[in-house]
């Protein structure tokens, strides 16, 4: 009997042609495919494994899970790595080798596979969570192991063994979709001189051809999740799916950014995250109402270093799991509502409140009504100010 292998495939060309040159090393090959919420015709994609020899193909709604235990958690986190990527990409993978570990071990496989090449992020979130997961499991790379240097050279493999793949236009980039976001890649985008081409963006319309009016939306939050949208209670995909919307039509949420990868290199990535970065920004603000100074100021060194944690593979560790506690604390006290406007490609809090808020009127105002002791501030200084004088 042939050995099982549980392959995470995406019904691109690098997952097809992977299925047969696993099925060539001698393996069963089950495909395996997260909806994640990327939109895909699942359908073709079953064809296609199929057709490329899988023996099995398993589709795997996760898009609840990927919302409550993956994006909520980043987001109460405010994790977005080297400040302008919120990571969609990156919180995917260990949820779908969570899924790879569960299917081998219903399916008795003792091998899972992925399509990721030897020089990205995501061959190390696969294998680090796998490994963490089951350290049994052996991980197989077909894209880091085969000799098939370009995209020409796998699409000759595939016309070669017939496996159907799309040969009607190039594609220009790389692309990685999700609720989250999506990232794009390589082609023209390789020269960080370059301005994107507007075709490279798929979720965010052209700053120039978005509304003039700006959109007022109201974001309420319970316990640092977002519950409700101008009043109206949606789960959390619908949500996240509205605000993709109404953000990619007012073109919000887009980023160009030079990144540090794990392996060494620099790359270039384009992202588009409209709910994300929408939802990061309601929520910090309302996060400003509501928690103390220093409680901010160190869940900011938290949100870094959680940021680094995601991006870097690192999902299913003791310090995952650490911080995740101490953020979830911090979010008992976040409830309320924020009002942003989006215009033009900007995301503008205008307006926040809170059963919880520590701002006191009576301690700020410059009006009536005054009760903040002005006469302290004169002791408060002396002291603040004493080990300078003497300095
Ligand atoms: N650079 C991002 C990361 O490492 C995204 C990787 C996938 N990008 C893509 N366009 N396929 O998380």
């Amino acid at each position: 009997m042939a050995k099982k292998v549980i392959l995470a495939y995406s019904g691109g060309l690098d997952t097809s042609v992977a299925v047969k040159w696993l099925k060539e090393k001698g393996f069963d090959v089950i495909c395996y495919l997260a909806d994640v919420g990327q939109g895909q015709n699942f359908q073709v994609a079953k064809k296609r494994a199929k057709a490329a020899g899988a023996s099995k193909m398993i589709i795997g709604n996760l898009k609840k899970e990927f919302v409550e235990e993956f994006i909520w958690p980043s987001l109460k986190a405010n994790a977005a790595y080297e400040s302008k990527y919120f990571l969609a990409t990156a919180i995917s993978r260990p949820l779908i080798a969570k899924k790879l570990v569960e299917v081998a071990h219903k399916e008795g496989a003792k091998f899972v596979a992925h399509g990721c090449t030897g020089k990205g992020n995501d061959q190390v979130r696969f294998e680090v969570s796998v490994g963490a997961l089951d350290s049994e499991l052996e991980v197989i790379a077909p894209v880091r192991e085969w000799n098939l240097p370009t995209r020409e050279a796998e699409m000759r493999y595939a016309k070669l063994h017939k496996i159907p793949v799309d040969v009607t236009k190039k594609k220009p980039y790389s692309i990685d979709k999700n609720l989250w976001g999506v990232s794009i890649e390589s082609g023209e985008l390789e020269d960080p001189w370059l301005e994107p081409k507007e075709s490279a963006y798929q979720m965010t319309k052209p700053v120039g051809k978005s509304p003039n009016k700006p959109c007022y939306l109201r974001i309420c939050f319970q316990k640092g999740i977002p519950k409700k949208i101008n009043g109206k209670s949606l789960d959390g995909i619908k949500l996240i799916n509205k605000l993709n919307e109404i953000g990619g039509k007012y073109s919000v949420g887009r980023s160009d950014l030079i990144e540090d990868r794990l392996v060494g290199i620099k790359s270039r990535e384009l992202y588009e995250a409209p709910a994300a970065n929408i939802l990061l920004e309601a929520h910090k603000a309302l996060e400003g109402l509501v928690l103390d100074r220093e409680t901010l100021y160190f869940k900011e060194i938290v949100a870094l270093r959680y940021s680094r944690l995601i991006y870097d593979g690192l999902w299913y560790t003791p310090l995952k799991e650490a911080i995740d506690r101490f953020v979830d604390y911090t979010q008992g006290f976040v409830e309320g509502a924020v009002n942003v406007k989006l215009l033009k490609g900007n995301i503008s809090v205008v307006g926040r409140k809170s059963p919880n808020s520590l701002y006191k009127k009576e301690l700020a105002t410059y009006g009536k009504g005054d009760k903040f002791d002005q006469s302290l501030a004169k002791g408060f200084i002396e002291l603040w100010g004493l080990p300078y004088k003497k300095h």
